[in-house]
């Protein structure tokens, strides 16, 4: 498994993880946003044709969308994770770097690939976008997803915003500050 910045090809990839792994879904176009906007701030995790016949992959065998993909390229996305530079106009001004997106395909989960993707992620948001902190949300009740922010990554939680999610669940806003190592 091979974990590399995002292109503009690996998107429809990208978005089929996304739909496969998370309620919240994006448009082609914000993936297009992130993308030609902050190309180093977004990285994909695939795995190529021996890999995938050894893992015998469900995920793989269900979505014949990756299936032509997969033929194209002789790779299969099985995690991503979607960053930018916060560009909210009337948010902090500190450049902070904001995490949109982060999923791992259910065959590939506990291998430590989410925790791969958001470290590059972070280092690049700090080493090539200035970034002096990151934010992300995150469903109150996704222990996998705060156990991975919380102890692995040390974000600490700044806010819990009540009914951030369509279905009314809360969100808890996140935030880690970047320090860049020599
Ligand atoms: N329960 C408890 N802890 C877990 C779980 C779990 N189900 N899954 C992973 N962890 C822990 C690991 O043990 C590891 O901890 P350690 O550092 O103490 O050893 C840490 O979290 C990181 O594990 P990884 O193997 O790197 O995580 P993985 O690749 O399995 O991906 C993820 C974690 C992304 C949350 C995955 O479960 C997933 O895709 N879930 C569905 C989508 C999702 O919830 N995404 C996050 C939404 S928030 C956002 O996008 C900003």
């Amino acid at each position: 498994i091979t974990i590399r910045q995002a292109t503009i090809e690996d998107m429809e990839g990208m978005q089929n993880a996304n739909l496969n792994n998370l309620p919240e879904n994006y448009t082609f176009k914000l993936y297009m946003y992130h993308i030609l906007t902050w190309p180093q701030a977004s990285f994909v995790a695939t795995t190529s044709g021996s890999d995938l016949v050894e893992a015998e992959d469900e995920d793989y065998k269900q979505d014949p969308k990756q299936d032509a993909q997969y033929v194209r390229r002789n790779e299969k996305i099985v995690g991503y994770v979607l960053g930018k530079m916060d560009d909210e106009p009337d948010g902090d001004k500190t450049p902070h770097g904001h995490v949109t997106s982060l999923s791992v395909m259910r065959t590939y989960r506990r291998m430590g690939l989410a925790e791969k993707l958001m470290r590059q992620c972070l280092y690049s948001l700090a080493e090539n976008y200035l970034g002096e902190y990151v934010s992300l949300h995150v469903r109150k009740s996704n222990r996998a997803a705060l156990h991975l922010y919380k102890d692995t990554l040390q974000f600490e939680v700044l806010s819990v915003e009540k009914s951030y999610y369509q279905d009314g669940e809360d969100a808890y806003y996140m935030k880690k500050v970047l320090v860049l190592e020599d």
